[in-house]
């Protein structure tokens, strides 16, 4: 017997090489715990319109239960050809407890179903994230804080600006960071609106509750149009674009510290627990850690570009195209998950090199200040700005530095 949910109409099997295609249950698996809550919610507002039993509710409840209980150790089988999460716990829950199951779809659709698990895994799951942001933060702040006396050459366009505290340097990024932890706990209220009770795109015509369905499965509101809310992958947008820019943030620092830790500056070295070697040149220690921050960092929008690829031009409501949500939801996630922690162990092991930090500094850094001297003894910045260009270029022409000029020579500046 076929184990399809949509076998009625049909008459000849799937081809195989559509049906691997089709299939999304290597990635929707990952979503078996709300794609059960979901269904424990949708059975008790089933049976408070009475178009199932209090018996039913019962089986079908401790039936979801012992299928839940099945993935979580593991063990539940799933089998050759089908399609995703939803049609697989469907599949065993009848196997399970026979006749009731086959009345927990009513009113309901794979197309509200899907876009309501989602939601709901995005909800619990960004937490994970959220912590792990805020750990790379506390570790640079914990840095900074050991480290405030080291001091070294600031940077604009990659040449010697000023000198900088390296505490003021880390906690530069830890800024972008707090930017992103913050648009993470505000950007997120699309996730918070239930789209169960949408059916597959005109609605449920039971009058199930969908105001008390939202409060069991803990969201604060209820999509007010079912059309948009079967089609609506904002939130998933939302997510990509979040994560990008996080993956950015990552890939700056990440190239920071590359360039810092090339021996043409040694201002730190990368822990060997977050390096590896060359298997041609002995003496070779790379920052791969930081490599590949950098190059999964950047590859994070091309999965929301590609997403929103998808996204473009799709017809109203529910289209297949839409099930590649989940690749892009969970690689992203992964992704993201993995450089986060790499990043804190690598940044949390490095060692400043002080020494190196301080030998880079040079006297025409202070350039800056001697005009800002000029400019506390009542010179006009433009003009102080020009005499202090002007002390450069007479220690650049005798081969001195500015702090070597003489009191003399620095009054016949003009
Ligand atoms: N696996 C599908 C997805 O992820 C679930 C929705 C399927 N709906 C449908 N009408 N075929 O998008």
């Amino acid at each position: 017997e076929s184990h399809k949910l949509w076998g009625g109409r049909f008459s000849s099997e799937t081809n195989p090489k559509l049906e691997k295609l089709n299939s999304s249950l290597h990635l929707d698996r990952r979503m078996y715990a709300e794609d059960i809550e979901g269904s424990k919610a949708y059975a008790v507002a089933l049976e408070e319109i009475h178009l199932i039993s209090n018996s039913e509710k019962e089986d079908i409840c401790q039936g979801l239960d012992r299928i839940r209980i099945e993935w979580d150790k593991n063990e539940f089988i799933t089998k050759n050809g089908e399609e995703d999460i939803h049609t697989t716990n469907e599949r065993r829950l009848k196997e399970l407890i026979g006749e009731p199951a086959t009345k927990l779809h009513v009113g309901r659709s794979r197309n509200d179903q899907v876009v309501t698990d989602m939601k709901l895994w995005l909800k619990t799951n960004l937490a994970t994230l959220k912590n792990a942001i805020r750990l790379l933060i506390d570790t640079i702040v914990t840095r900074s804080l050991k480290e405030i006396d080291v001091i070294m050459p600031g940077y604009t366009h990659l040449q010697r600006a000023q000198p900088i505290r390296w505490a003021h340097y880390l906690l530069s990024h830890a800024w972008s960071l707090k930017n992103d932890y913050d648009r993470l706990l505000n950007n997120f209220q699309l996730l918070d609106v239930m789209p169960l009770g949408s059916g597959a795109l005109a609605g449920n015509p039971f009058n199930i509750d969908r105001l008390k369905l939202a409060e069991n499965l803990h969201f604060s509101q209820i999509t007010p149009n079912s059309m948009q809310a079967v089609s609506d992958r904002d939130f998933i947008a939302d997510f990509l674009f979040w994560a990008s820019m996080v993956g950015i943030h990552l890939s700056r620092l990440a190239e920071d510290f590359i360039i810092f830790s090339s021996k043409e500056f040694e201002f730190v070295t990368i822990d060997e627990s977050f390096s590896t070697g060359s298997s041609l040149m002995p003496q070779k220690r790379n920052p791969d850690s930081l490599e590949l921050i950098r190059g999964i960092g950047g590859g994070l929008f091309g999965q929301c570009c590609s997403f929103m690829m998808v996204l473009k031009s799709l017809p109203s409501t529910y289209n297949k195209d839409l099930q590649s949500d989940k690749e892009a939801m969970f690689t992203t996630f992964d992704k993201l998950t993995s450089i986060l922690e790499v990043t804190t162990g690598t940044v949390k092991t490095l060692k400043v090199n002080s020494e190196k930090c301080r030998s880079a500094l040079s006297y025409e850094m202070l350039a800056t200040d001697v005009a800002y001297y000029l400019v506390r003894k009542g010179v006009p910045f433009r003009t102080a700005h020009h005499i202090a260009g002007r002390v450069v270029a007479e220690a650049e022409e005798k081969n001195v530095n500015i702090c070597d000029l003489t009191l003399e020579e620095l009054r016949s500046i003009r």
